[in-house]
């Protein structure tokens, strides 16, 4: 079996994160500037397979892998659906530009990024469909109760418009629009966030499905801006989803301090994207300003931001 390299790019979710786990769309598109890449390389002479990831410090022995290691799960369900007994032994190498728990796709491009390149390491031509599946399956056993928009935009590498259980549907993007997403340097963990927002439904009802339910619609009225190519209504809807996540406890004092800065430098709108309490905000404004708000955001505590765009992509849907 030859080597094989696989890359996939992380995502930010523009609108619609937490009021998507209970039944409402989302919108989240592929990020390309950042990327999850791992090669395999077949040691036929070895015993055991290795797993490498040196931005971590990581050098495993998969078989001395505990049974509940992510990593372990991960390759076994794939096997599983692949009918693959065992493990040849093989060089599993993982890089990532990502950071993690950001709120940027880390452990969805992971899940998408093996299940591709173990399925293409065995010979087999998965349709995105078949990839998302498996990925979906992995997700869960990290973070329980995910949504399923994570893999599905970065395994369809696709603007998509997202509801649980029902097949996604693709955006047509009006025009291209640039974002700007910049890292508060805070990590948190989205399985806590989604809890945290869980409890807080358990304990008032009526004011969180009152939020969520606001979420749902800035998430439908956002999809025709984008299909119009609206960028000023786009924005403006950005920053009320913003109002609202902060109003669902999981905004922090840096997330709004970034959101501040955009918005005082010109942004058209902005927000925390993904499970908040720390991670990044995408921020949306000209192209003109792109340049100057990235700075303008570094000068101001954010810790890493690049520019981005929100855009059609090619390719299999
Ligand atoms: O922070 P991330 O990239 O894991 O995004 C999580 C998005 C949530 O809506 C908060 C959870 C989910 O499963 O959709």
């Amino acid at each position: 079996m030859p080597s094989t390299f696989t890359s996939v790019p992380g995502k930010s979710i523009l609108f619609g994160e937490h009021a998507v786990v209970y039944g409402y769309p989302a919108i989240a598109i592929p990020l390309d500037s950042i990327a999850f890449k791992i090669k395999l390389i077949p040691q036929p002479t070895e015993k055991n397979s290795k797993i490498i990831n040196l931005e971590l410090g990581e050098n495993l022995i998969y078989e001395d892998l505990d049974q509940e290691h992510s990593y372990r799960t991960a390759i076994a369900v794939i096997l599983q659906e692949l009918k693959i007994i065992k493990l040849p032994p093989m060089e599993i190498r993982l890089s990532s530009t990502i950071p993690i728990a950001s709120g940027l796709g880390s452990s969805a491009a992971f899940a998408v990024c093996l299940v591709k390149s173990l399925s293409a390491f065995f010979g087999f031509r998965l349709t995105n469909k078949k990839v998302n599946e498996i990925s979906f399956q992995i997700e869960i056993f990290q973070h329980g109760t995910p949504s399923g928009i994570d893999n599905t935009v970065i395994a369809f590498n696709k603007p998509v418009f997202f509801r649980k259980g029902y097949p996604p549907e693709f955006l047509k993007i009006g025009a291209p629009m640039n974002l700007v997403i910049a890292d508060t340097g805070v990590r948190s963990m989205t399985k806590e966030t989604v809890a945290q927002v869980r409890k807080f439904k358990e304990s008032d009802p009526s004011v969180v499905d009152g939020i969520i339910h606001k979420i749902g619609d800035i998430v439908e009225r956002a999809k025709n801006e984008i299909e119009n190519g609206n960028s000023n209504a786009v924005g403006s809807l950005m920053t009320e989803n913003h109002n609202l996540l902060a109003k669902l406890g999981v905004s922090c004092r840096e997330l709004d301090h970034l959101v501040a800065v955009s918005l005082k430098e010109g942004a058209l709108g902005a927000k925390l994207c993904g499970s908040g309490r720390g991670g990044n905000i995408v921020a949306l404004c000209n192209e003109e300003l792109a340049g100057s708000l990235r700075t303008a955001l570094l000068n101001n505590g954010s810790t890493n931001c690049f520019i981005s765009k929100i855009k059609e992509t090619k390719g299999e849907v």
